[in-house]
């Protein structure tokens, strides 16, 4: 957790550092050559011929509603610049090792990697750097310390403190505009959450940041309730229908990690007989999914933050694409920043019925 913020911190400071060049990164020297053992040296990285590179896409699991949409954006950005071949790790770290393995033998000229398990990078990124083969990760960030491994590791991204923040802001905006939301009139606002996967720093980083940005507006807070939904919609509904069970008299207000779970809280509602009739929950999430959108203009979701899937998978492919061509990834090969010669960032940006068309 601390790891993850100074990590956010050091690259929001840290000036551009990427190489601005368009020459090709040299390849590192083996393990092996360096430590002397047996003469073989790297593998030269697979020949594109002139012809289109390939790239090997591993999602955490397909059945993820934002990561499809990234998934979508990945392919698209793709169209006349590289081959991409996009394989579903169903949510186990393991077949997701097997299907890097399987790409590195099938000879991709880059990989795109939303690891299963964050943690588990640095044994992909040692994979990737024997065989030779660019990494960029994707949405699930992995460990500064992995990070550092080989300078053909890359991360494309959005800052999960922003979006906490900007969730928080969403709820601080409706009780200023609406005193009668402080039902208890303690000038608090008692809260329950919906947590995405826990260890992800988009779960651990919106849970914290959303109840900060609420503290920094000065107005009181208080959890009644936190539970993780695992990022899913069922899981949503089921722990919201347990929080109303519980303590339904004392909620005021439901933050969800994203939009899935949010839609959730909102069907468990619904079957308490809210939105109609003036009974009213704020609930806001993350994402700014089609459903969420839909949800905003029906008015039962208050608010959402645009996760940029679009950006995350066009920089994602143009990322790898540039690493397979034997580029730098920078601003002239890839079309966006590269901050700490590593890190591609997207920014959040808030969403409510009234800018909704912003997110579409
Ligand atoms: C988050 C997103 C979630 C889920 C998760 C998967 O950024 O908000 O909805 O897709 O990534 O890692
Ligand atoms: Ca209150």
């Amino acid at each position: 957790m601390k790891k993850l913020i100074t990590l956010a911190v050091a690259s929001a400071l840290v000036a551009t550092v990427a190489g601005c060049g368009n020459k090709a990164a040299t390849p590192s020297p083996s393990p092996a050559a360096s430590t002397g053992a047996a003469a073989t040296t790297a593998p030269a990285p697979a020949k594109t011929d002139g012809k289109k590179p390939t790239i090997g896409v591993a999602i955490y699991k397909f059945d993820d509603t934002f990561m499809s949409g990234v998934r979508a954006a990945i392919a698209d950005a793709a169209k006349d610049k590289a081959t991409v071949d996009i394989v579903d790790s169903q949510n186990s770290q393991p077949t997701q090792n097997d299907k890097v393995d399987l790409f590195i033998t099938k000879k991709v000229n880059a990989l795109a990697i939303n690891a299963v398990d964050r943690t588990a990078a640095g044994v992909i990124i040692d994979k990737a750097k024997t065989a030779n083969v660019p990494v960029v990760f994707l949405n699930r960030e992995p460990l500064a310390d992995d990070m550092k491994k080989w300078d053909k590791v890359y991360y494309v991204g959005a800052k999960a403190e922003q979006s906490g923040t900007m969730e928080g802001q969403l709820l601080v905006d409706y009780f200023k505009a609406h005193p009668e939301a402080d039902k208890n009139k303690d000038g608090k606002i008692q809260y329950v959450m919906l947590k995405g996967e826990p260890g992800h720093q988009d779960a651990e980083l919106r849970t914290k940041f959303s109840i900060q940005a609420i503290t920094d507006a000065g107005l009181g807070v208080e959890k009644v309730a936190e539970d993780t939904a695992m990022w899913d919609r069922v899981k949503g509904q089921e722990k919201m229908a347990a929080f109303l069970a519980s303590s339904e008299s004392k909620i005021e207000a439901v933050l969800a990690n994203n939009d899935d779970m949010a839609l959730g809280a909102i069907e468990a509602l619904k079957a308490k007989g809210y939105f109609k009739d003036n009974k009213f929950l704020p609930v806001v999430g993350v994402d700014a999914t089609a459903p969420a959108l839909q949800a905003l203009s029906d008015g039962t979701l208050l608010g959402t933050v645009l996760n940029d899937a679009k950006n995350q998978g066009a920089a994602t492919t143009n990322v790898a694409t540039a690493l397979a061509n034997g580029l730098v990834p920078s601003k002239e090969t890839t079309g966006y920043d590269v901050t700490d010669g590593k890190y591609v960032w997207i920014s959040y940006k808030k969403i409510t019925k009234a800018n909704m068309n912003e997110a579409k």
